[in-house]
């Protein structure tokens, strides 16, 4: 399975796919990461892997279509089978959507479809909330409202801070999003209009819960 990934800045979880992939747990190839940012740190990390790399800056383009048009055009001579966004904080049109349709998956940093948007952890702290968490999901063309695949939750403790909890679910981020991606390559996993499917059954709500230690 040949992968893109899209990042606008750290690309810590497109550094748990090229460890994961590097290992053998994940059975696919890295074949392009596409940045909006040119001086995203997830670029470095990928250059250091040996992957191929390429900018395509949001500002350059008056029309969300336009910009989605010419990333389009990048992806094209990888001709991919599984696009993942990976900390990639542009909005999506359906210009792009449909084009990759099925097989476009996001990670957003809550246990949808609690909080979608940003500052997530603020809101779950200040709601009095006990767990955060992160949700992979299928792409739509709604904004973080596709089909969820797989979320972990972690506490959210007394006295905690937005930076702390970020780290904390962003190890649970690094363990479900190549999971997901692995589901996807064994051809487990796939978008139906029923929802998302795992093993031939329809996920509920949330999707798979992962609910297991910290290593
Ligand atoms: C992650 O926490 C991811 O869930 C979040 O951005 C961070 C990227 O970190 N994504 C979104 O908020 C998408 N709306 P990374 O660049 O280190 O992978």
């Amino acid at each position: 399975m040949k992968i893109a990934v899209l990042i606008s800045g750290s690309g810590s979880n497109l550094q748990a796919f090229i460890d994961d992939a590097a290992c053998g747990k994940l059975s696919a190839e890295i074949a392009l990461v596409l940045s909006n940012r040119a001086d995203a740190f997830g670029l470095q990390r990928a250059a250091d892997a040996g992957i191929a790399t390429a900018v395509v800056d949001h500002k350059a383009y008056e029309k969300r279509e336009d910009f989605d048009r010419a990333m389009l055009d990048a992806l094209a001579p990888y001709s991919v089978d599984l696009v993942i966004l990976a900390g990639f904080m542009r909005i999506l049109t359906p210009v792009f959507i449909s084009t990759y349709s099925g097989r476009l998956l996001n990670i957003h940093p809550s246990l949808l479809p609690k909080y979608t948007g940003l500052h997530t952890h603020q809101r779950a702290i200040d709601a009095g909330d006990k767990w955060a968490g992160a949700t992979v999901h299928f792409v739509t063309e709604e904004l973080d409202g596709g089909p969820p695949i797989v979320q972990a939750r972690v506490p959210i403790l007394r006295d905690d801070n937005v930076d702390a909890l970020a780290a904390r679910v962003l190890q649970r981020e690094h363990r479900i999003y190549p999971l997901a991606a692995q589901w996807f390559a064994q051809g487990r996993l796939r978008l139906d209009a029923r929802g998302a499917i795992l093993d031939g059954e329809v996920l509920g709500p949330g999707g798979f819960q992962l609910d297991e230690p910290i290593s």
